[in-house]
């Protein structure tokens, strides 16, 4: 990707973008700083206040602070204002722990101490990550990502972590590695799934899947925090994909173990229906799902209640075609 700064789409037109005075200006800020190299490893993230309030509940299922994290430049201006944490990490899905909003709380039975991640498959230098690997052992950056959920709702989230690219370094896949599967935590005792009926048969555990091309891209990240304190258990402690140009349902949770493989892996959604949930799953406003359109977007915690948030429309690839576009041509 050439270094070039071109407005980004939500960008234009100006108005469509939300106001919000201390989001700009803490952009700006930041962008100084960083630009006179001030910004590595230094920003106090957590004590930004960026999370806004929270209330004791939640508190309790927030992760510890991380420190040495430096924000990427070009990953500070999502368009929209960051949504506040208390509406982020409450309204959540991890079907795992059910199929309801009270996941945030469900998931907190998730065991995160100890983890290893595995790395296998088509790769010169397989791996296994330690808990402490995952925050050690890459530079962890901040990067404010829109977020487009299958389900037309949408938020914007200050993520810390590192670059698919940079794992992608350490274990260096073979010239045969073409795709890469990533799978979740499973186990039955502990993440049973839905109480529905229907859900007895549900092919755990979450898998998910990205083309190694697509793993590459610029954009493809590993979050293993979010408003500066690593992530809470509801988003997939300790660690879980992010990939802002597709459906939320691509960035599966809690990682246990990533392959890299010469042919396309079965993923949950789509062995589930797959007429619903395609493999690629590029945020598109002209594909509508077989249910519903996804020419829109509901803005998270914009409104008193999920049936009066704001409604914007919604951009090819989120908005992050710039980045993308060239993958599927
Ligand atoms: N990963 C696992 N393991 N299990 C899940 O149910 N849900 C996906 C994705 N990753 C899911 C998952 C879906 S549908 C979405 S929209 C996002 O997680 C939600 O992420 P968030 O709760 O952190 O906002």
């Amino acid at each position: 990707m050439p270094f070039i700064h071109l407005p980004k789409p939500w960008q234009l037109p100006e108005s469509a973008v939300t106001p919000e005075a201390a989001f700009w200006n803490r952009r700006k800020f930041l962008k100084t700083l960083v630009g006179a190299g001030i910004g590595a490893s230094v920003l106090p993230l957590g004590a930004c206040g960026r999370s806004g309030d929270v209330d004791p509940a939640l508190r309790k299922t927030l992760g510890r602070p991380l420190g040495g994290v430096t924000p990427n430049p070009d990953f500070q201006d999502a368009g929209r204002p960051i949504t506040k944490q208390v509406h982020a990490s409450r309204y959540n899905n991890f079907y795992e722990f059910g199929g309801t909003k009270n996941i945030w709380q469900n998931a907190q039975k998730l065991p995160t101490d100890p983890w290893t991640l595995e790395v296998s498959g088509l790769v010169k230098n397989p791996r296994q990550y330690d808990l402490d690997d995952l925050t050690k052992h890459f530079p962890l950056e901040e990067r404010i990502y829109r977020f487009r959920c299958v389900e037309a709702w949408a938020m914007v989230v200050p993520w810390v972590g590192f670059p698919m690219r940079s794992l992608i370094e350490d274990v260096e896949p073979t010239s045969a590695a073409k795709f890469v599967r990533f799978t979740s935590f499973y186990d039955p005792q502990i993440t049973p799934g839905p109480a529905w009926e229907f859900a007895l048969n549900l092919p755990w555990p979450y898998v998910e899947g990205l083309t190694l091309a697509e793993m590459a891209n610029e954009l493809a990240f590993f979050a293993v925090g979010l408003y500066g304190r690593t992530l809470p258990k509801q988003h997939g402690a300790p660690i879980r994909m992010v990939v802002p140009w597709k459906y939320g349902f691509k960035g599966a949770k809690s990682i246990v173990k990533i392959e890299f493989l010469a042919e396309q892996p079965a993923t949950y959604w789509n062995v589930i229906s797959p007429n619903e949930y395609g493999f690629e799953a590029n945020v598109n406003p002209e594909v509508p799902h077989p249910r519903w359109s996804q020419a829109t977007e509901r803005i998270v915690g914009s409104g008193t209640n999920p049936f009066n948030w704001e409604r914007q429309p919604t951009l090819i690839y989120n908005g992050y075609g710039e980045y993308v576009a060239d993958l599927y041509s």
